[in-house]
């Protein structure tokens, strides 16, 4: 884990995460907050796993049907490995740099998203371990919606074609979700649960309620 060393930013959240189902509004409401805290004087930016390096570009790739194996899928223990070294690559290249800057940095998804995923059967300890060494976010925001509306909104998007069988994906992810923060929030990690089944601006607004006062007292707070 690095190290806090400015006395001024000790107290206030610098890495936050928003996490949820695909679909919940992570990448929506990633981008409204990073607006939101430069335009209180905030240098702040914006990140998302899948990064945007190195292995982070090729987990896209076999995400959306690269390199793929005749009749086989690619196996999850695969994924649950290429996302734990493309987190510390990122943390390394990315995320580590811009805090050092004073930045605040806000990730569209984290290692809950490996856990929930990919770390849900036999590979349960293996993730934890993979993951042991990943900076821990200062504040973990939730964004909770039923399997049935993201899934809805995926299809809504043009993202899924059949919404029965991305239903079911769903569910699974959720039911991992579940354990992985109950798991995280008992070790001690700032883990918050919004309805992101409200409307945009008002799941923007319970997020800057919740970030506001972890911000630290140099900032203005309206
Ligand atoms: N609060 C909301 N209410 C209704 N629709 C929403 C809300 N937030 C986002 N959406 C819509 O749902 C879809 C998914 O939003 P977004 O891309 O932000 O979610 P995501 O969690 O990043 O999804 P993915 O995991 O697939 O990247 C988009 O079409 C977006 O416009
Ligand atoms: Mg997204």
């Amino acid at each position: 884990m690095t190290k806090l060393d400015d006395s001024t930013t000790r107290d206030s959240a610098r890495l936050i995460v928003l996490e949820g189902l695909d679909g919940a509004g992570t990448t929506t409401q990633t981008k409204r907050l990073v607006e939101h805290l430069r335009t209180k004087g905030r240098a702040a930016h914006a990140t998302r796993e899948p990064s945007d390096g190195p292995i982070g570009k090729l987990l896209r790739e076999m995400l959306t049907g690269g390199h793929a194996i005749p009749n086989a899928a690619i196996s999850q223990s695969t994924f649950g490995l290429l996302f734990a070294a493309d987190r510390l690559d990122h943390i390394q290249r990315e995320v580590d740099p811009q805090l050092a800057q004073g930045a605040i940095v806000v990730s569209d998804r984290w290692y809950h998203s490996s856990l929930a995923y990919q770390g849900t059967g036999a590979d349960r300890d293996w993730i934890t371990q993979l993951n042991a060494r990943a900076r821990r976010p200062d504040l973990t925001i939730f964004l909770s919606v039923r399997p049935e509306v993201a899934a809805q909104r995926r299809v809504a998007a043009g993202r899924v074609q059949e919404l029965f069988e991305d239903l079911r994906m769903q569910e699974e992810v959720a039911a991992g979700y579940k354990a992985t923060l109950a798991e995280l929030a008992a070790a001690g990690e700032r883990i918050e649960t919004l309805d992101g089944e409200a409307t945009p601006d008002q799941v923007f607004a319970a997020i800057v309620a919740l970030v506001t006062p972890h911000l630290g007292a140099s900032v203005a707070l309206s």
